[in-house]
């Protein structure tokens, strides 16, 4: 198993619409060390972009706060419906340092096809429904920030520009 290096805010992948996949197998081989990479990471999702791969697919496991979940992966997933609204913080790894509490639908509905290739229709909520909205922002070239008003966004814009020259900003910003 290996670990990848997490691409961090600035890279254009991450802005990038992902390829759809149509080759379960190809991907099979790269879900461990995304894993790996999430574990190693401390995160709780993570989208193909973030280390790298241009492919509709994101890993996610919240069974550390959640211990009936487990690991799962979400290929060409999309959300067809939403109910609710909610606050929840967020963080990602592209971004480090920074959280912002984040406005989202409380319920989503998700089709997505399963490492088996089968095909779901299905609707999450609470911690799970967070990440996968998180995550399927990513897929399709959208950070949690993107989500901020205009007045909280320029307060991490400074921030944000440090992150994508060297990596890290030079102090955390909780929102
Ligand atoms: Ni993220």
């Amino acid at each position: 198993m290996a670990v990848f290096p997490i691409v961090k805010y600035g890279d254009p992948l991450l802005r990038k619409h992902l390829k759809e996949i149509t080759d379960i197998p190809e991907i099979l081989k790269l879900v461990d060390d995304m894993f790996e990479t999430m574990y190693e990471e401390a995160g709780m999702g993570l989208a193909a972009n973030q280390v790298g791969i241009d492919m509709n697919f994101a890993v996610i496991d919240i069974s550390h706060a959640e211990e009936d979940e487990y690991p799962r992966i979400f290929i060409n997933p999309e959300i067809l419906d939403s109910t609710g609204r909610d606050d929840m913080e967020e963080g990602c790894l592209s971004i480090p340092e920074i959280r912002a509490t984040i406005p989202r639908p409380e319920r989503v509905l998700v089709s997505y096809l399963d490492e088996k290739g089968d095909y779901h229709e299905e609707w999450f909520d609470g911690l799970l429904g967070r990440v996968i909205q998180h995550e399927v922002d990513h897929l399709n070239g959208v950070f949690y920030i993107d989500h901020l008003t205009p007045a909280k966004h320029a307060i991490i814009d400074k921030r944000l520009a440090e992150i994508a020259e060297t990596g890290a900003p030079s102090t955390g910003i909780v929102l």
